[in-house]
């Protein structure tokens, strides 16, 4: 089989996610070799067998392969781990997901000193944190999806409110992809006019966003089990900003020294992975909630410090 070439994307996990974000990526033509890699190879290769049957749309070469063709892959997405059942929290993950990350991990070294890691298997935020202990790679050069995913549901909800495109709209959900995530509402606009000014919502209406947004991946797995065309369309996204180097601000999930973890806030997304942390100017009850949501994420990484 011929080298992998030099921008192709690694896919690991070919479960729901991964297939799901190999074909998104298949579709948007993000890069021309797509690796899909799963520890169950039978499970992978009929993935591959499936997916292989849309390339005619876009000529991307997408193939099984193995941590070594990973090795030499622009970008890496870990979707493998263990997903939610009904009930579960994304923290309820961490135990089985950690092992599984730091296991590919290991075997992924030496990783290709200009990789970008992609974390999407959750709890993305707490994953991602030990991921740029595990990879040793730059802090900036390990993302996780984090809440991208979040605020196109909120963006979505508010846009079909104002009966505009979801891109005309500017909001965000920061903190943990999780229970303790926040909305930026004093942060929110439709084309530049503070989005409270066009859609006048009292504090009740908002709380009522923010838990669909928030609850929304319970409310499908729920019924079939797993979720899996947003994160493939936001991995897609974020595979493109970096592949062509588009620098588009996106709340994703990053290394942040004065919470001393990774959660999500605005980022510059490059080649080079995170850029810069974007400002954002939140008012003194959300940056409470966003303080709030860090310590709930420490609380969880301090249960797991010998790791660090
Ligand atoms: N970040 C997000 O927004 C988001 C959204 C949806 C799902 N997820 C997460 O993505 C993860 C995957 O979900 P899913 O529905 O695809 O689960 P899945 O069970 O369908 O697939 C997981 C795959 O990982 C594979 N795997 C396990 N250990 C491996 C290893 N060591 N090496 C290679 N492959 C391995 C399994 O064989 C399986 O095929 C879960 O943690 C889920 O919570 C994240
Ligand atoms: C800040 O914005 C939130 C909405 O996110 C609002 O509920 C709150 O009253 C505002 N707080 C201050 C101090 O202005």
């Amino acid at each position: 089989m011929s080298a992998p070439a030099a921008n192709s994307i690694a896919v690991i996990g070919a479960g729901s996610v991964g297939s799901a974000v190999a074909f998104s990526l298949l579709l948007r033509q993000v890069v021309p070799d797509v690796v899909l890699i799963d520890i169950d190879e039978d499970m992978c290769k009929a993935q591959v067998q499936d997916l292989s049957d849309a390339t005619f749309l876009s000529n991307v070469r997408i193939r099984q392969g193995t941590l070594t063709d990973a090795q030499h892959a622009a970008i890496i997405i870990i979707t493998a781990g263990a997903k939610q059942r009904p009930g579960d929290t994304r923290l309820d993950l961490i135990d089985r997901n950690l092992k599984i990350l730091k296991s590919i991990l290991s075997s992924l070294q030496p990783i290709r000193k200009d990789a970008i890691l992609l974390i999407v298997a959750n709890p993305v935020d707490i994953l991602t944190l030990f991921a740029q202990k595990f990879s040793g790679l730059p802090k900036s050069q390990v993302l996780g999806s984090g809440t991208l995913l979040d605020s196109i549901r909120l963006k979505r909800i508010l846009a079909s409110r104002l009966n505009v495109a979801d891109t005309s709209i500017h909001a965000f959900v920061i903190g943990e992809h999780g229970d303790s995530q926040c909305v930026a509402w004093s942060t929110a606009t439709v084309h530049g006019t503070p989005l409270l000014k066009v859609l006048p919502l009292t504090g009740a209406e908002r709380d009522e966003i923010a838990t669909t947004t928030r609850m929304k991946a319970e409310t499908i797995i729920r019924v079939k089990g797993f979720t899996s065309y947003g994160v493939a369309a936001v991995s897609a996204r974020i595979c493109e900003a970096i592949i062509f180097d588009h620098r588009q601000v996106l709340p994703l999930s990053h290394w942040r020294e004065e919470f001393g973890c990774c959660l999500s806030l605005p980022a510059v997304l490059g080649r080079d992975g995170i850029i810069s942390s974007f400002p954002i100017h939140l008012n003194d009850t959300e940056q409470k909630f966003l303080e709030a949501s860090a310590e709930s994420l420490k609380k969880v990484i301090g249960g797991y410090a010998e790791e660090l």
